[in-house]
């Protein structure tokens, strides 16, 4: 590792406003040190989510929740690889408030604007190093109107709070880099007051209650989007038990009613989109009214109420696609959703309701502006990834490459693609290009164009 004169550090601060002289400074200094890590990963709908210059292996969180007093206390301790050589690289958090900061056990040099923390470890670090980097924080987490008008990262709730992350949410609770393309396993240590539990994702390792309250430890071992962490901290009831021998953890908000039928909607998920993913299984229940939608977080999903069948189907079916194979950039939601809204008519279709056919027939019929706004592959913006091109005609685009190779042939693609991208990230052009692969015989190229990147309705079904 060297150590640079702080005049470059500078330049290459100044980077960010004006591209032209990044290639300025990696001259100046041989593309060597004096170079900071990009506050973004070029996410084409948000552009300051990720970071470039590293990636991260491995979370360790400890944090304490008081309710009473809105007040998050965390300490973070990320292991990352950096791909490049860095003089400075950011972290993306958003409010609370930063105590100190470790490069190596170092202290650190760091500054904040808006969502990116920049910190400049006193040595340089080599590309291919490997480092650890801590975060002290504090403070009121926030909650984040997305884009789409929705509310995610830290929601309050009557007796605790509930943390959420799609798709911006997570860097209201802590430091990291919070784009879907890099996943990376965890520990997650939450101390709440005595009474209340703290419940988030994989597998409950320990729970020990001291003068400060009782603390929950979490571990995460398959790798995971930050978008999709979770902590729910209230007065949950718990039920443990397990389904196809995966371990199940419930935690069920006592005015709620559990997910019953959790058990046979797993089993139905294997025997169509092959093994589970993950470790442990699971829902969290909190109150109707905690947060506005349900999301996919790993490995038990959290739901506002108890579900109705197709959304515990919809949640589920994300475990794989969406939580497994993750989308490469926020343009590729439609990989989640469409899979995910087209698990709920499979379901139908395997449990004496409609067929996919028919509920595509349905779907077309309709005229709703809403359904044809933009094609699933391009969003119209970042406010639209969850709109309906995205779920519905995402699960369109299935339900033609199904038609076109049969259902034997769909059935096994279905599958293929979960196991060839299990735990990874994939785009639109992998997923079509493997579809292409698996059916050499086939023509796919009317569906990508019409159906996948087409502007309105299709002019046949
Ligand atoms: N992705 C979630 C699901 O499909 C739902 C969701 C998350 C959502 N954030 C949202 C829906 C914002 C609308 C707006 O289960
Ligand atoms: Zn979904």
């Amino acid at each position: 590792m060297v150590s640079w004169p702080r005049r470059i550090a500078i330049v290459s601060r100044s980077v960010r406003l004006a591209p032209a002289l990044v290639v300025l400074a990696l001259t100046a200094c041989g593309g060597g040190p004096g170079t900071s890590g990009a506050p973004g990963v070029g996410d084409p709908y948000f552009p300051k989510a990720g970071n470039g210059g590293y990636d991260v292996g491995h979370y360790a969180l400890d944090l304490a929740y008081d309710p009473a007093a809105h007040r998050l206390t965390g300490t973070a301790t990320i292991t990352a690889r950096a791909t490049q050589d860095l003089s400075a690289f950011d972290l993306d958090l958003l409010g609370l408030t930063v105590d100190a900061v470790t490069v190596q056990g170092e202290t650190t040099r760091w500054s904040r604007g808006g969502q990116e923390l920049t910190v400049r470890p006193p040595r340089a670090l080599d590309g291919g190093d490997t480092f650890e980097v801590r975060v002290r924080y504090s403070g009121t987490p926030r909650t984040i109107t997305d884009p789409d008008g929705s509310q995610e990262g830290w929601l309050r709730t009557d007796d605790g709070a509930l943390a959420l992350g799609e798709p911006t949410g997570s860097m209201a609770w802590f430091p990291g880099n919070h784009h879907p393309s890099d996943k990376a396993t965890y520990t997650i240590e939450v101390t709440v007051p005595r009474g209340l539990r703290a419940v988030s994702n994989g597998e409950l390792t320990g729970e020990r209650t001291s003068r400060s309250g009782t603390t929950f430890s979490w571990r995460v071992t398959e790798p995971m989007a930050g978008y999709v962490a979770t902590v729910a901290i209230g007065g949950y009831e718990i039920r443990r038990s397990t389904a196809g021998g995966v371990p199940v953890y419930t935690a069920v908000h006592p005015r709620e009613e559990n997910a019953d039928e959790l058990p046979e909607v797993m089993a139905w998920a294997r025997d169509t989109f092959g093994p589970y993913p993950f470790s442990s299984t699971g829902v969290i229940i909190a109150r109707a009214g905690d947060s506005e939608y349900a999301l996919e977080t790993q490995n038990r999903p959290v739901f506002p109420g108890t579900p109705d069948t197709g959304l515990l189907v919809h949640e589920i079916a994300h475990q794989w696609f969406g939580n497994s194979v993750t989308p490469e950039s926020w343009k590729d939601m439609w990989l989640n959703e469409g899979f995910a809204t087209y698990a709920e008519w499979l379901w139908q279709e395997d449990h004496g309701g409609d067929s996919a056919q028919r509920t595509f027939e349905a779907l077309y019929a309709s005229d709703d502006t809403d359904l044809w706004a933009f094609p699933p592959a391009e969003p119209a913006g970042a406010g639209h990834i969850s709109d309906r091109p995205v779920y519905d005609r995402g699960a369109m685009v299935l339900h033609k490459i199904r038609q076109r190779v049969g259902d034997d042939a769909f059935h096994g693609l279905v599958r293929g693609w979960a196991a060839a991208r299990r735990h990874g990230n994939a785009s639109t052009g992998d997923f079509t290009r493997y579809v292409e692969r698996r059916a050499p015989d086939e023509d796919f190229s009317g569906i990508w164009t019409d159906w996948l990147y087409g502007e309105g309705k299709p002019d046949r079904p």
